[in-house]
């Protein structure tokens, strides 16, 4: 079965609930698409304005993290059945921006991929290089290292279900885009990664997107590669062309 292309956005902390409002209804027509699933991750606060304003469009909300417990003293976080009892399906995790500035681990990001399962969450997990790491020849053996991590203790019905989303740290709101090939050679080392942990069927069933400057000129390029499943999108998912990204092909 072919892999359904899914276009993701990340509007890390970008727009008030109001804004949410008028840029989503402004998307529904550019966003429209019968073949691409869409997607976009907004701020938790901006869930609900989402929500109403995508209701009976194609356009889903996801959430841009969680926390790895169900309930208690943590200040400031978001449980995951706060984000299921508003409907909500997809969550990112482990972007590079909260392994950088929040003190995101593999671990932590471990313990947050079992917790969305226990909760019927789908986790989007990030992975990627930075320009030192790829300089220096171990880009693979390092995202190797965070999906492994991410991975441990999931079934192989949860990894099928999961995305993984390949986003160099040098690519993220650079303007600089990895090549298609550059792009392509780490989502296959991933599959082939998957593969060795869960076997075939789980290798060819998992999506991976690629992230990091995807913008409507580059995506049909990277999306026709065998193993790029679709782009997680940052600053091209803020505005109605965003379309031009969910409709590539056209
Ligand atoms: P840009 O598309 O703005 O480079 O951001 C990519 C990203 O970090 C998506 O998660």
């Amino acid at each position: 079965m072919a892999r359904r292309i899914l276009a993701a956005g990340n509007w890390k902390m970008n727009k008030t609930p109001s804004e949410t409002k008028a840029a989503i209804e402004a998307m529904k027509a550019t966003c429209a698409s019968e073949e691409t699933e869409v997607l976009l991750c907004v701020p938790s606060i901006d869930i609900p304005a989402a929500l109403e304003a995508a209701a009976g469009s194609n356009i889903q909300i996801g959430a841009e993290n969680v926390y790895f417990e169900d309930s208690g003293a943590y200040t400031g976080e978001v449980a995951p059945n706060m984000l299921t009892d508003l409907g909500v399906k997809y969550v990112i995790l482990g972007h590079s921006e909260r392994r950088e500035y929040f003190a995101e681990t593999n671990e932590t990001v471990n313990k947050k991929m079992i917790k969305c399962f226990e909760h019927g969450l789908i986790p989007i997990m990030c992975c990627g290089e930075s320009l030192t790491q790829r300089e220096q020849g171990v880009t693979m053996d390092f995202i190797r290292q965070q999906v492994k991590v991410g991975f441990l203790g999931l079934t192989a019905d949860q990894a099928k279900a999961a995305i993984i989303a390949y986003e160099p740290i040098w690519a993220i709101g650079t303007g600089k885009t990895a090549t298609s090939d550059q792009a392509e050679e780490v989502c296959k080392g991933i599959r082939d990664l998957i593969r060795e942990l869960y076997g075939d069927e789980t290798a060819e069933e998992i999506r991976i997107l690629y992230g990091g400057s995807v913008k409507g000129s580059n995506a049909a390029e990277l999306f026709s590669k065998e193993d790029i499943d679709g782009g997680l999108v940052g600053g091209a998912s803020l505005k109605p062309d965003f379309g031009d990204i969910v409709n590539y092909n056209k």
